[in-house]
């Protein structure tokens, strides 16, 4: 858990609010979390819900895990501290999206089931939308699609998630989708659907 360090610092109160930003976008701000494994299509599918929500007219942004870690979290190894560290940040950020109005999507392993459950601590209840990609190690090793897992496999990287470092899948996520069943159409509209029956978007819009 990170240390308040500033003191001598207050709260100051927004004269437009969250809800004003929601009327003029007209949208509700919300995170959805993608978690799984490397390779398990976290980047593909936000970037497939993103595109069916931008063709609906919202307002949307993917914050992907190695754009992060060249900028904001680049000072930011694979150490289970780091990692917590990394999602911790994560969270926030997608907080103050979500908060400027925008459906915000996170597309990282985020492997810990308690630094995703802080996450979603932070975020209004409904506001916050876990979605498990599910799919075999096996498959995401076959897929390879970094060429990380057979760097993993030959020791080159250490602290990998599913060969050296652990993934905790979620227990009760609102949405999984099996990606080694489904085709990314198929998994993109079930998160879709999720969505609408969060009341996070209208239907059929
Ligand atoms: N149903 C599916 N959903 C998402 N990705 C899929 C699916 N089926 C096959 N794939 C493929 O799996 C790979 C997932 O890679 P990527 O999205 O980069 O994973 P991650 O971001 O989780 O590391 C892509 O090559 C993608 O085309
Ligand atoms: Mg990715």
């Amino acid at each position: 858990m990170a240390q308040q360090k500033a003191t001598n610092i207050t709260w100051h109160e927004a004269t437009v609010t969250a809800e004003d930003r929601e009327k003029l976008l007209n949208q509700k701000g919300c995170v959805i979390w993608f978690t799984g494994l490397s390779g398990s299509g976290k980047s593909t599918l936000a970037n497939a819900v993103e595109q069916v929500l931008h063709q609906q007219q919202h307002h949307t942004y993917v914050l992907d895990g190695d754009n992060v870690r060249h900028g904001l979290n680049k000072n930011l190894g694979f150490s289970p501290e780091d990692r917590e560290e990394n999602i911790r940040r994560i969270g926030e950020v997608a907080k103050l999206f979500a908060d400027a109005g925008t459906v915000v999507m996170t597309a990282f392993i985020s492997p810990y089931r308690a630094d995703r459950d802080q996450a979603r601590a932070l975020i209004a209840e409904n506001r916050f939308v876990e979605v498990f990609v599910d799919c075999p190690l096996d498959v995401c090793e076959e897929r390879d699609t970094k060429g990380l897992y057979k760097k993993a496999r030959a020791g080159e990287i250490k602290e990998f998630t599913g060969i050296s470092a652990p993934y905790e899948p979620p227990l009760n996520p609102e949405v999984a989708v099996n990606t080694a069943a489904l085709s990314i159409e198929e998994c993109a509209l079930a998160v879709v659907e999720a969505l609408v029956k969060a009341g996070l978007v209208p239907a059929g819009n």
